[in-house]
């Protein structure tokens, strides 16, 4: 379970203010709203990365907050991250980008067959000694991918991952990001401003408003109600 109570986070003013929503593990959670509602914020402080001014975290029912250390660790060894930026090297290759992160968990050794594997997941050959500023837009992304899955993360966060990109890219992005979701047993949260494709094979969905939960609940709900602004979701991505 991943679940979210009463979480409040206050930079100079209110940026969530009173988020609480849950849902199950292995299922796939769409989070939407305008820009500067508070997603990345939200993800952030799900890693752990935000510390909340009140309010509780809990993730496959650790408290990320205030477990022992040991358990938090835990947890958070078994997340994958596609950070809205990508954040990737530039001055570094494919390979020492995608292995950091085991690097950082099982220390300095060669990851060569491991990188050479994830990056055929993601549908990239041949690229292990390219450097990111090398690549084009979708392959970076692609990159960012597959180092957020190369600890074969129990749950995995997207932030933004086809904002940027062209039509038939996103659409590829869109295919791999599905499979990866029902090849495993896997939690899957994808922030989005494009719903299009997501909702698919979404089984919850958030939206905030200005730091508020303005809806959420399961895919029927969503596609039911009678909330107008996701009236306009739906209708601009061709579901009504
Ligand atoms: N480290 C920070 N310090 C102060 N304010 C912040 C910080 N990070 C985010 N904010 C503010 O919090 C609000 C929510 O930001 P957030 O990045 O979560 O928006 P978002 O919903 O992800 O938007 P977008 O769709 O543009 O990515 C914004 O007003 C932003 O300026
Ligand atoms: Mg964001």
């Amino acid at each position: 379970m991943v679940t979210i109570e009463n979480l409040i986070i206050d930079f100079d003013n209110a940026v969530l203010k009173d988020i609480s929503f849950s849902f199950p593990d292995n299922s796939v959670l769409l989070i939407i709203g305008r820009s500067g509602s508070g997603k990345t914020v939200l993800m952030k402080s799900m890693l752990g990365l935000i510390k909340p001014d009140s309010g509780n975290i809990s993730i496959m029912d650790v408290d990320i907050n205030t477990a022992p250390k040991r358990e938090i660790r835990k947890v958070k060894s078994s997340i994958g991250v596609l950070f809205q930026n990508n954040a990737l090297f530039d001055s570094m290759s494919v390979y020492e980008n995608i292995a950091l992160p085991l690097i950082y968990n099982r220390g300095n050794e060669d990851y060569s067959e491991n990188v050479i594997e994830i990056l055929e997941t993601v549908h990239l050959m041949n690229i292990s000694d390219k450097q990111i500023h090398e690549l084009s837009g979708g392959m970076m992304k692609r990159v960012a991918i597959a180092r957020a899955l190369i600890t074969e993360p129990d749950i995995i966060f997207y932030d933004e991952p086809i904002t940027g990109l062209d039509p038939i890219t996103s659409e590829t992005i869109i295919k791999l990001i599905k499979e990866l979701s029902n090849s495993e047993k896997r939690t899957t949260i994808i922030i989005t401003h494009d719903i299009k494709g997501f909702l698919d094979f979404a089984d919850f969905i958030l939206m905030l408003d200005n730091g508020n939960v303005d809806f959420f609940g399961n895919k029927n709900e969503f596609m039911k109600t009678n909330n107008e602004t996701i009236k306009k979701y739906l209708k601009s991505a061709g579901y009504i």
